[in-house]
């Protein structure tokens, strides 16, 4: 993306909530001009889920950046209780509208601030594309945050684009990750335990879907 697209999106380095809420304002239930909404669990974490079904039953899933909601509605069906937040508020009414039945906490809340309630909370926590959506000059505070939401033995599934080249604000959005990444989560006392990656990436180098442990 370039300096005219952020403008048309409104985008602001010092204020990076902001524009997600005028996209999800001005969207429906069908996802109107929403870039990211598949209206559908995200491939790739579908397929593994498939692969790792029903391992829900007792346990706590947490979808940070839940969007349009599916991936949370995915979680749920395989007997997780389910949080799943967002920044835009009207993203969360969407959710609430779109899934009337089921039983996920949607809920408004700032990843870049940090839920000091749910320290340590989740069994399951789920990241799918949120890193990427803020600028660089936040990551930091994103891995330390998404982190502390790990329960002790809980799991983490990250997937995110890959780009070689460094991260910079004149290159997004999205700001795709570097490889890096591992090592900022290990430094938050997590673990790689399974690792997975391909090229049919839409705007990166690679897709990565990555487990870590605590
Ligand atoms: C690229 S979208 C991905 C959405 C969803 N995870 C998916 O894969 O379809 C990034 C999402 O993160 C949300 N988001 C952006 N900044 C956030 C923040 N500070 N805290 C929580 N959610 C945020 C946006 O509103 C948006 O729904």
């Amino acid at each position: 993306m370039n300096e005219k697209t952020r403008k048309k999106f409104g985008v602001d380095e010092n204020k990076p909530n902001q524009w997600f809420e005028t996209l999800y304002s001005k969207s429906n239930e069908g996802g109107k001009d929403i870039p990211w909404a598949n209206m559908a669990p995200h491939p790739i974490f579908k397929n593994w889920i498939t692969k790792n079904p029903n391992k829900g039953q007792g346990k706590t899933a947490l979808v940070i950046g839940c969007g349009m909601g599916d991936d949370a509605i995915e979680l749920e069906s395989h007997g997780f209780t389910v949080t799943a937040f967002d920044v835009s508020n009207n993203a969360i009414a969407l959710c609430k509208t779109r899934f009337p039945n089921s039983k996920v906490k949607f809920l408004q809340a700032d990843l870049i601030e940090g839920i000091t309630e749910w320290h340590r909370k989740f069994d399951f926590v789920l990241e799918i594309f949120t890193i990427q959506a803020l600028p660089p000059k936040y990551e930091k505070t994103l891995i330390q945050n998404i982190s502390d939401f790990v329960a002790d033995n809980g799991k983490l599934i990250i997937i995110t684009e890959i780009q070689q080249e460094k991260r910079t604000y004149k290159n997004g959005p999205p700001w795709l990750l570097n490889n890096n990444y591992f090592k900022s989560f290990e430094n938050q006392g997590l673990k790689q335990i399974f690792h997975s990656s391909n090229s049919e990436t839409e705007l990166g180098e690679e897709i990565h879907l990555t487990i870590f442990k605590r």
